[in-house]
């Protein structure tokens, strides 16, 4: 077990107040970490603060040249990295090291966006019938301190979307990492300090929200927020944060309605990996199927088969179901389930545990007073609900607390277009399961999933402002 140390001012540093980091696979701490106290935090806000001063005004193309260099390093260091990543949040070691990749080409893509639409000002002259003889050069600027706050379920990716945007502009950068992602956090800071970023351009915090939370979102020194996490947690923030801008990317109940006419061997591997992959702990993870009820047997028989064929097992061998984040994830899942068979839903397959795995589940027979209807299941379930008339479908989906992704399994292109167009979502895929990716999509949730948008281009948006300077023609 290792003893991490952190990128603080301007060294490597350690704590004599640690947090221990435990394996949800093993339980054993696989990790201790230098933890802040409520009072050290307000001076990481003031030292960030400060360094925005000179972050922001150095040339564009060295802050790109910090950036490349971090992530040359990330990458070079790939391997150490995953398997921190794995050990702390029990992905499987392959999805770590694609997670670190595509955090890779995060960087890249972000660059370009940022040098193709961010760096040159716009000009604008003035109608030359009103002879007022005005230019306006408009510049995108940083903002100053922004706060970055990400959970563990993607703790290199879901942290490196904001942090690169947030410094490439030219704000300095607060990080609370989720706890179960903190090592990750740990070492993103070390290849910071590798790349010779000043000290103070980014700053991150370590430490259990419940315990320092509050404290971090309520400093007055920020100027943005950009928050992924649950509802409860972003709507904290919603409330506790006034006049600063905020972009919150929460939970989801993404669904899959299938239409009888849909190519139904497709629907289903879009089912089993858009559900299951990271055992269906992902916000865009399909959460619930309407199937239509012609083709509902042959869908949830097509459906067993392929959850049987899943590997379930440890992070080490690759397996495709793998230890949720903590006991009380697996309980709350086999909560959900207990609550739907309990109403009348038929346990297709799976519904054990062993220790933190919850076998993959399928269940039929879903109806709208089941708690797993509308709820985040978080876990490797797959609720079936049978149709007739896809209006009712609709009318459920309108009520829905959520309003991330939806998908539609159809061949027919003028049927998912009028169904996409009275879904209230952020995204809707025809024939495709939700997901976040290509990240140079616009990435957004509505009603209790977010608000802001997410996406290469909309991160660095949300990030900076207008600026304008009017002179004489
Ligand atoms: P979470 O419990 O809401 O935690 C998210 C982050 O907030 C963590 O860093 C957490 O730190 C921190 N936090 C906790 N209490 C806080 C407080 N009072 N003030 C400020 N920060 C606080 O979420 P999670 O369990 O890590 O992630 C799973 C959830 O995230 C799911 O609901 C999932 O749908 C959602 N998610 C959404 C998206 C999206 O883009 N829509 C993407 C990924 C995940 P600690 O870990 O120390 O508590
Ligand atoms: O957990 C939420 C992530 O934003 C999902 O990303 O669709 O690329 O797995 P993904």
């Amino acid at each position: 077990m290792t003893k991490y140390k952190i990128f603080f001012n301007n060294q490597m540093v350690t704590f004599d107040n640690a947090l221990e980091i435990r394996s949800p696979e093993t339980n054993e701490v696989v990790g201790i970490l230098p933890a802040f106290k409520k009072n050290q935090i307000d001076s990481i806000f003031e030292n960030a603060e400060k360094a925005f001063e000179t972050w922001s005004t150095i040339p564009h193309q060295k802050r790109i040249d910090y950036m490349m260099a971090f992530g040359k390093i990330m990458l070079d260091n790939k391997e150490e990295l995953a398997k921190a990543l794995t050990s702390e949040v029990a992905k499987n070691y392959s999805d770590s090291i694609k997670e670190i990749e595509r955090s890779y080409d995060y960087i890249v893509e972000t660059i370009d966006e940022y040098k193709k639409n961010f760096v040159k000002p716009k000009v604008q002259y003035d109608n030359p019938q009103t002879k007022k003889g005005k230019v306006s050069y408009q510049k995108k600027v940083a903002l100053g301190v922004v706060l970055a706050i990400s959970p563990f379920n993607y703790p290199v990716n879901l942290s490196l979307s904001k942090i690169i945007p947030a410094l490439v502009l030219g704000n300095t950068v607060v990080f609370k990492p989720a706890t179960q992602g903190s090592i990750s956090g740990a070492l993103l800071s070390k290849y910071f300090y590798e790349a010779n970023l000043p000290a103070n351009v980014l700053n991150i915090v370590i430490g259990r929200g419940s315990e320092i939370g509050d404290e971090i979102i309520e400093n007055k020194r920020i100027k943005m927020i950009s928050f992924t996490g649950g509802v409860d947690i972003g709507n904290r923030i919603a409330e506790k944060t006034s006049s600063i801008p905020l972009v919150l990317e929460m939970g989801g109940n993404d669904p899959a309605i299938i239409l009888k006419d849909a190519n139904l061997n497709a629907a289903v591997n879009n089912v089993v990996k858009g559900g299951l992959s990271y055992s269906g702990q992902r916000c865009t993870a399909i959460k619930i199927v309407f199937v239509h009820k012609s083709i509902a047997n042959e869908f949830t028989n097509k459906l067993v088969e392929e959850v049987k064929k899943l590997s379930v097992g440890s992070t080490i061998n690759n397996s495709d179901i793998t230890p949720l984040i903590s006991s009380s994830s697996v309980q709350w899942a086999t909560k959900l389930i207990t609550d739907a068979i309990d109403k009348g839903a038929n346990l297709e397959i799976g519904g054990n545990t062993q220790g933190n795995i919850l076998y993959p589940t399928v269940l039929s027979g879903i109806k709208n007073d089941m708690m797993i209807f509308d709820g985040e299941q978080f876990a490797p379930i797959i609720p079936i609900v049978e149709f007739d008339n896809v209006q009712t479908v609709i009318d459920d989906l309108h009520n829905s607390l959520y309003g991330l992704q939806a998908c539609i399994f159809t061949q027919n292109h003028k049927e998912f277009v009028r169904i996409a167009n009275k879904l209230n979502y952020g995204s809707i895929n025809w024939n495709f399961a939700s997901s976040r990716g290509p990240d140079k999509f616009p990435f957004l949730g509505v009603k209790n999933s977010g608000f802001g948008t997410q996406g290469i281009y909309w991160a660095l948006e949300s990030m900076s402002r207008m600026k304008t300077y009017v002179v004489e023609k």
